[in-house]
């Protein structure tokens, strides 16, 4: 298999809970059936609120929130589009692989799959992934400032406009 260059990150500063949604909005726009995004960052960094607005975008049915007591949540498409299927990973132990097993009622190739994670759980991921890495200032715990970086991985992304996403 040819290695795929990397692509180069958009780098984005958002200010409020609304701006961070408004990102999933836009996100929401570059996405398709089969495609996979992790997001990393830590508990409170924004990353389900992030989620609300991707679900938004796509237009899904259902208020995306946390998906504290299942590892994830489907939300059907309104229209003629894809679902979102939320993942929470803290709660998969073993990897993406036991994604399979949930028994979902939907194909994850046919769905957006977001996919909440922790930091430093990645670098087992082998796929084609929209990465999203959120961070707040350290030691700041009030700040509403994230610093947020999309980087497209594999050949899905190869080429991808990011920049589309700062608008
Ligand atoms: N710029 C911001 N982006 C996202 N969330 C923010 C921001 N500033 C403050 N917040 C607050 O931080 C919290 C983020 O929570 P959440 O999205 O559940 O994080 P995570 O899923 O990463 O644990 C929310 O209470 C939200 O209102
Ligand atoms: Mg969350």
């Amino acid at each position: 298999m040819e290695a795929v260059a990397p692509q180069s990150p958009a780098e984005l500063t958002v200010t409020s809970p609304e701006q961070m949604r408004d990102l999933g909005r836009r996100l929401a726009k570059l996405l398709r059936a089969g495609d996979l995004v992790l997001l990393s960052g830590e508990l409170g960094a924004g990353k389900t609120t992030l989620t609300r607005g991707l679900g938004e975008g796509l237009g899904v049915r259902g208020a995306v929130t946390s998906p504290t007591f299942v590892i994830a949540r489907v939300h059907p498409s309104l229209g003629d589009g894809p679902p979102l299927v939320h993942v929470d990973a803290y709660r998969l132990s073993g990897g993406l692989d036991e994604m399979e097993d949930l028994d979902l009622d939907v194909s994850l190739p046919e769905s957006v799959v977001v996919v909440e994670w922790g930091e430093g759980k990645v670098e087992e991921l082998t796929e084609d992934r929209l990465h999203v890495v959120i961070h707040r200032a350290v030691g700041d715990t009030t700040d509403e400032v994230r610093h947020v970086t999309v980087q497209g991985v594999g050949a899905r992304w190869a080429g991808a406009e990011l920049g589309s996403l700062s608008a």
